[in-house]
């Protein structure tokens, strides 16, 4: 049985329950997303739209290029889902569009999208975080309640999350510098992969030898992260090949190990400390071989884990959809502004 929530629409109540369909747009950074998704977990469609070739050439995304991409392939991408879902506007019961943590003049884009929509169908709209919807990829396809502890991992942000109910979650743990992805793309980019370095130096890692180097593993107390130490020391260890041949493999598998190993320890601990039983994976570094490997050899402890399909850990608006119908924590107006920083 799925969760019923309860929202506003103006001052009107309005109820979700499991045969609702919501709408969302995602667009916080280089993916243009929609989806349509059934009570929040069962997902009707799924449309993304990816930057990274036009973002390719420049190592990295550029705010202002994105923001444009986004402009061009909205209405494609909107029309594309309803067209796959075979339904129109006012067989939606909401609308869902994320409102931050992102680059603001992407997030504008496709928040601005949502809201027409729902003023249009006049419908609810319901304005989401970016981060509690890489948290809601878990409830697709699934039956996961709180509580549990999530580890999530992406380009911007490194966390773990005590999430009680769906109103109430608390960051316990948080990195320090660089975010997991960004270490990724950042040493990936060192040792000459393009961009996005982060799936291509988890591929090249797993035909290396992960113990072939031993990198430093950040002290930091509790549950917090650091990773730029780490990087330092991989850039020493390109350094001291000279222009000698790199064993490329075995340095992406010691960086993999090092950074997994260390994700693995911290969100071990916090489920000895907190006793919760059930443990989450989220974000688009949630793709990761390694760090999904470990994670998942946490069954044989006796925990209940989940990872979201690897279409739903990176960027898609199946997740916001899903989010915008769990959790209490939500922005239920059409009046919401965009917000860059967590
Ligand atoms: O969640 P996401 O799609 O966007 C943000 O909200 O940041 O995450 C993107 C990040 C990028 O840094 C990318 O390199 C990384 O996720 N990533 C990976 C893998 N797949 C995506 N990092 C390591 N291994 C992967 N397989
Ligand atoms: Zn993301």
């Amino acid at each position: 049985m799925n969760k019923i929530k309860n929202t506003l629409f103006g001052n009107k109540p309005v109820t979700l329950d499991e045969n609702s369909l919501i709408m969302a747009i995602e667009s916080s950074c280089d993916e243009t997303a929609c989806a349509i998704v059934k009570g929040g977990r069962e997902v009707i469609a799924n449309v993304v739209a990816s930057q990274i070739k036009i973002h390719e050439e420049y190592g990295g995304v550029i705010p202002e290029i994105a923001a444009r991409e986004h402009l061009e392939a909205i209405n494609v991408v909107i029309e594309e889902t309803f067209r796959q879902a075979g339904v129109k506007g006012k067989d939606i019961s909401a609308f869902a569009g994320t409102v931050g943590p992102g680059l603001v003049g992407c997030l504008l884009v496709g928040l601005n999208a949502a809201k027409t929509l729902a003023l249009v169908y006049d419908k609810p709209f319901i304005g989401v975080n970016h981060l509690n919807a890489h948290l809601a990829a878990n409830f697709i396809d699934t039956n996961l309640k709180p509580p549990f502890i999530a580890l999530l991992v992406s380009g911007g942000h490194t966390q773990i999350i005590k999430v009680d109910s769906y109103s109430e979650m608390e960051i316990i743990g948080e990195t320090i510098d660089d975010a997991v992805g960004e270490a990724y793309d950042k040493v990936a980019r060192l040792i000459g992969l393009p961009y996005p370095g982060g799936p291509k130096l988890d591929k090249l890692a797993q035909e290396g030898n992960p113990y072939a180097f031993k990198l430093p593993e950040a002290r930091v107390g509790g549950y917090d992260f650091s990773f730029s130490g780490l990087k330092t020391a991989v850039l020493r260890l390109v350094k001291s090949f000279d222009g000698k041949e790199m064993p490329v493999k075995d340095i992406c598998a010691s960086f993999q190990e090092c950074v997994s190993s260390t994700l693995f320890k911290k969100v071990k601990h916090a489920l000895e400390e907190t006793g919760y039983k059930q443990v989450v994976l989220a974000g688009g570094v949630g793709a990761n071989s390694e760090i999904r490997r470990k994670i998942f050899s946490l069954k044989d402890a006796g925990y209940d884990v989940y990872a979201p399909a690897m279409k739903y850990c990176t960027d898609n608006a199946s997740m916001v959809a899903s989010s915008a119908y769990f959790f209490e924590n939500t922005f239920d107006d059409v009046d919401v502004e965009v917000f860059s920083r967590a």
